[in-house]
């Protein structure tokens, strides 16, 4: 294995009353003035609003709205909270929502303490933020695992780049299924794809012989998928919502990457994709995935192999490893269809195909993928996704 440290400085609230049980157990840590930031206004429809604000007035906090946090959120927008937070003299910050909001509020937390511009200390001298304003984060939808690391994921409209920006971890994440029984279908089956897409991504990462941690990446795989498919019988089935939360911060806290370089090249192509496009992420990665892999799984056969054998439970019997290992890309493709996600940017309504070459131009190529891409291979993979 290879050497590695671990801690982990997010303390989870799991289950029913877990808003509760953190706000009396974490608000007395904090300072008077909380930002509240949120986004395009489902928790003040859902009742969370109000709920968490009842809880912070409670504990004598006085509250600054931050509103309107997009899907996939904009380095403008961090600017404009971290404004916010240092004219109102923030001393914490209660991020509510899902990735987007969390994503965002992590660097308003680095942003708030520091005159320096976060993006260029970050892209163009190397160097990270250490000081942050503190933040607990309130998960209403699930999927990204965003609430277990300090990794943000935000769009430069002026660069043209969506890329991970680091930032303050969550002191606390209150995961309550409770809290995304509001949220609709579609994005549940999205946030759940893209647990998948994380598991997958740090398993196919390397090294690629039988260990622990990938070990635990198939359990979650398989939870994941099995889950998936109780919702799509019984939306509203709370266990399969509950098991998919866990599933999604499990996906993100570190226990799947230990002694792994991952992988993350489907996210790569993604998150260009969405910098060019503002395109869903889980969507985005459904159509990515079984492409890109069915140029990928020659050069990890293998793992591929074992995927195929271990999460979808393809039987090897009469077959070659590299059938196998086709065998899995292709039930992971046949999973896509059945679960109703888009198997085509097109299906996706992307109409601008000139976006692709642009896409393939400017993303990154990661270290951990097994096969070495091209520039003209990923436009390959593009334009097969069309
Ligand atoms: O804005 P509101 O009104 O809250 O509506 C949101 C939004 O429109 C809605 N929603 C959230 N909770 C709801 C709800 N609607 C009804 N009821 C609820 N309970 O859902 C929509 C999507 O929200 P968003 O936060 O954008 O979704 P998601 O959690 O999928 O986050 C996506 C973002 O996270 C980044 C993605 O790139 C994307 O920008 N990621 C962050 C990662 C990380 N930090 O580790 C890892 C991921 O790979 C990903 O890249
Ligand atoms: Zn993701």
């Amino acid at each position: 294995m290879k050497d590695f440290v671990y801690s982990y400085p997010t303390k989870v609230y799991f289950g029913q009353g877990a808003a509760k049980k953190a706000m009396t157990a974490e608000l007395g840590k904090v300072g008077k003035t909380v930002m509240f930031a949120y986004g395009g206004g489902s928790v003040k429809r859902s009742g969370v609003f109000d709920e968490l604000c009842g809880m912070l007035r409670e504990a004598g906090k006085e509250v600054v709205e931050f509103s309107g946090i997009m899907p996939n959120p904009t380095y403008k927008k961090v600017q404009e909270g971290a404004a916010l937070a240092k004219d109102k003299g923030v001393d914490f910050i209660l991020a509510v929502g899902g990735g987007s909001v969390i994503d965002c509020c992590k660097i308003i937390a680095a942003q708030a303490v520091t005159e320096e511009d976060i993006w260029n200390m970050e892209f163009a001298e190397r160097r990270y933020p250490n000081r942050f304003l503190p933040m607990g984060a309130v998960i209403t939808a699930s999927g990204t695992g965003a609430e277990m690391n300090n990794g943000a994921v935000i769009t430069n409209e002026e660069t043209r780049q969506k890329a991970g920006v680091l930032g303050a971890y969550a002191d606390f994440a209150v995961l309550d299924p409770a809290y995304t029984m509001s949220l609709p279908q579609k994005q549940v089956i999205s946030g759940a794809f893209d647990t998948l897409s994380h598991c997958m991504e740090t398993y196919f990462g390397s090294p690629r012989q039988l260990n622990l941690s990938d070990e635990i990446g198939e359990a979650v795989m398989r939870n994941v998928i099995r889950n998936i498919r109780v919702l799509l019988k019984d939306s509203g089935d709370r266990e399969a919502r509950s098991e998919l939360m866990w599933a999604s911060a499990m996906g993100e806290n570190g226990i799947l990457k230990i002694g792994k370089v991952t992988d993350f090249q489907a996210h790569q192509i993604e998150h260009q994709l969405g910098a060019y496009t503002d395109c869903n992420h889980g969507q985005g990665l459904a159509v990515i995935h079984p492409v890109l892999y069915r140029h990928m799984y020659r050069d990890g056969v293998e793992q591929f192999a074992r995927f195929a054998r271990n999460v979808w439970e393809i039987s090897k019997e009469g077959k070659s490893q590299e059938e196998l290992a086709a065998a899995g890309v292709q039930a992971l493709a046949d999973f896509v269809k059945e679960i109703g996600m888009p198997t085509t940017f097109s299906e996706m309504g992307i109409t601008d195909k000139s976006v692709l070459k642009a896409v393939a131009d400017s993303c990154n190529l990661t270290a951990g993928c097994c096969r070495k891409f091209s520039r003209e291979e990923i436009l390959e993979i593009l334009e097969e996704c069309w």
